[in-house]
């Protein structure tokens, strides 16, 4: 139904404006009398097979709503009444954003792939931790056995570089870790106006101390979520100076620059500009990080596969190629909300064909 009749109307209309109208039918939806909850319960935790401990924190399945989805944490019932096991909200930034100027997200269909350049709109990390916490005060069933990680990054200000990106970082770090279960750092933002961000290494070495004299004892777990354009060698530097940093897990990863192997026509591409690249066309990507750092890391260590999963075979191939978790955003704009659920049926009756009792045994260092 999604992608003969309900696809097909949203995608008459702007890509920005469809992703309202759609959040906002859906939240109307399930404020039904009765349906939330009810549609929760169906959904939410009822894959027992799927439920796994990651990081300290009970997941009921391992399928999260990517950062920039749901930026100020408004359609946590919205998530869970599709199927997801957690959100990462965000990303939230310091200050309050506006973001880019509209036109800022496109569709490319022949490719199954967004480009966007929103410009890390949000309310600002104050407003939004604080929304969350009084969502928990007043609906506690609303989070419960659901995790929330929250994604931070530098305010969308090219005049905020050098230690004052990372005084801005902290800022939303103090209030982050009052309201997430995890934090994922997004290490894709400029840090100088000539656009070098924080995948610079001694850039963030600085971040990292920075985050490590702010962090306290019992603070939430602490993620990295990297480029999918950063050189392997490079990468690999990136990942020994977080690992030396006590970083716990990694999200593989964001959207990409590039724009080789497109099926969409270049003079399309030109037309709508910088942004970063999504959907179907970085899996290949995020399933060689997943599968080299796999082999490179602890096994405790814990990997997010994030980029290009629009199926259960593609969730599947990045659980076996190692990760613990996976994130999507764009799968769901083009295969529409009925995946969430059809990837985590088709995990449990892998698991139950081959007699493996849980998720956290799947079978996800061999490849
Ligand atoms: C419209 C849009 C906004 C996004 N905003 C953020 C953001 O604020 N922070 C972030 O870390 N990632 C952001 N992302 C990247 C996603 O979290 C994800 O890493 C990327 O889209 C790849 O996953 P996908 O192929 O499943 O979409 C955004 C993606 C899209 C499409």
């Amino acid at each position: 139904m999604y992608t003969s009749l309900i696809r097909p109307l949203l995608f008459q209309l702007d890509p920005e404006k469809a992703h309202h109208v759609a959040t906002r039918i859906g939240t109307a939806l399930c404020s039904l009398p009765g349906a939330g909850p009810r549609m929760v319960q169906r959904y939410a935790g009822n894959w027992p097979r799927l439920e796994q401990e990651v990081l300290g924190i009970r997941f009921p399945n391992p399928v999260g709503i990517a950062a920039g989805f749901d930026k100020n944490a408004g359609y946590t019932g919205l998530l869970r009444f599709m199927g997801f096991g957690y959100a990462e909200y965000g990303s939230i930034t310091a200050k309050p954003s506006p973001g880019n100027p509209q036109p800022r997200l496109f569709r490319l269909r022949k490719d199954r792939a967004l480009i966007n350049r929103m410009g890390l709109n949000n309310d600002g990390a104050e407003t939004v931790c604080k929304h969350i916490l009084e969502k928990k005060t007043a609906e506690p069933p609303l989070f419960e056995n659901f995790p929330c990680g929250i994604n931070i990054a530098k305010t969308h200000d090219p005049r905020i570089t050098g230690d004052d990106a990372i005084r801005d970082y902290i800022a939303s770090y103090t209030f982050a870790r009052t309201a997430a279960d995890y934090i994922t750092i997004n290490i894709s933002c400029p840090n100088t106006r000539e656009g070098k961000t924080f995948e610079d290494k001694k850039a963030l070495i600085e971040l990292l101390d920075g985050l490590g004299e702010a962090r306290k004892n019992g603070d939430p777990p602490l993620l990295v979520k990297f480029s999918p354009d950063t050189k392997s060698t490079v990468s690999d530097e990136l990942v020994t100076v977080c690992e030396e940093r006590s970083v716990q897990g990694y999200v593989l990863t964001n959207t990409s620059s590039k724009r080789h192997g497109l099926r969409t026509p270049g003079e399309q591409l030109e037309k709508i500009g910088p942004g970063g690249l999504s959907g179907a066309p970085l899996f290949p990507g995020t399933l060689n990080r997943i599968a080299r750092l796999r082999r490179q890391l602890p096994k405790d260590r814990i990997l997010i596969a994030c980029g290009g999963i629009d199926s259960p075979k593609r969730a599947m191939e990045l659980l076996s190629a190692g990760a613990n978790l996976l994130q999507l955003y764009t799968g769901l704009i083009y295969q529409g909300p009925a995946l969430v659920a059809k990837i985590n049926e088709f995990l449990v009756r892998k698991l139950h064909d081959q007699g493996i009792p849980s998720l956290s045994q799947w079978p996800r260092y061999e490849s």
